[in-house]
């Protein structure tokens, strides 16, 4: 499973990826207004630190305007992917952009029937919002199960990024249906290190090792 991090947080972004854990980076709107930063300048900085693919969206919601926009943001880097959302516009500039070989994420996916279509349009990446499915009741990760079995059907080359994770379970729950990527807040990636046992048995190792004496520096 590929790993991207949903975040415009240029300097947790350059931790995550100094570790070998980054494939790839996503941003949105709302992530681009918590940096505080003019978008082009955050956008250039992040494909800067990732060699993977780094998601940018469109705002306008007429297709001939997203599909300008993709033209603008694909040009600040060559690992740009432009984000535009799953809306019948949105398949318009999907279809046209890919077809002029960019890269792009259909965001804002909310159902298999959704998906299909993205995959129809020749998207590079589709994003279902899972945590958004679950907050409503809903069961997230069932869309996810049927995207990955209707894609299979058919052969579509669309890679599944599960996105809006929020739980450690998330992740590991998306990894085992066979989605390509998640895409995961820097909490979420760094609680997937965490557990209470390791806490418990590293606390007993030291305490034992205070107890021998001994130094091995
Ligand atoms: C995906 O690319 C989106 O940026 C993101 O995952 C949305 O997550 P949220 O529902 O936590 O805002």
């Amino acid at each position: 499973m590929k790993f991207f991090v949903d975040t415009a947080d240029t300097a947790a972004i350059a931790e995550l990826n100094a570790l070998g854990l980054l494939d790839g980076v996503t941003t949105n709107p709302s992530l681009i207004l918590k940096s505080g930063r003019p978008m082009d300048e955050v956008i250039a900085e992040i494909c800067g630190l990732v060699e993977g693919p780094v998601s940018a969206e469109v705002v306008a919601t007429e297709a001939e305007a997203m599909i300008a926009e993709g033209h603008k943001l694909a040009g600040i880097a060559p690992n740009v992917a432009v984000k535009v959302p799953l809306t019948w516009d949105g398949l318009k500039a999907c279809k046209r952009l890919t077809g002029e070989g960019h890269m792009v994420n259909v965001t804002l996916c909310f159902s298999a029937a959704q998906a299909l279509l993205a995959a129809k349009a020749g998207a590079s990446f589709i994003s279902p919002f899972v945590g958004r499915l679950d907050d409503l009741g809903l069961d997230g990760m069932a869309v996810i199960r049927d995207i990955r079995l209707i894609y299979d059907n058919y052969g579509f080359e669309t890679e599944i990024l599960a996105a809006s994770i929020r739980t450690v379970n998330h992740v590991i729950e998306a990894a085992r249906i066979g989605a390509d990527v998640a895409t995961v807040p820097p909490g979420v990636l760094k609680a997937l290190a965490q557990h209470a046992l390791t806490d418990k048995g590293l606390a007993s190792f030291l305490a034992d090792w205070q107890k021998t004496g001994q130094k091995i520096l």
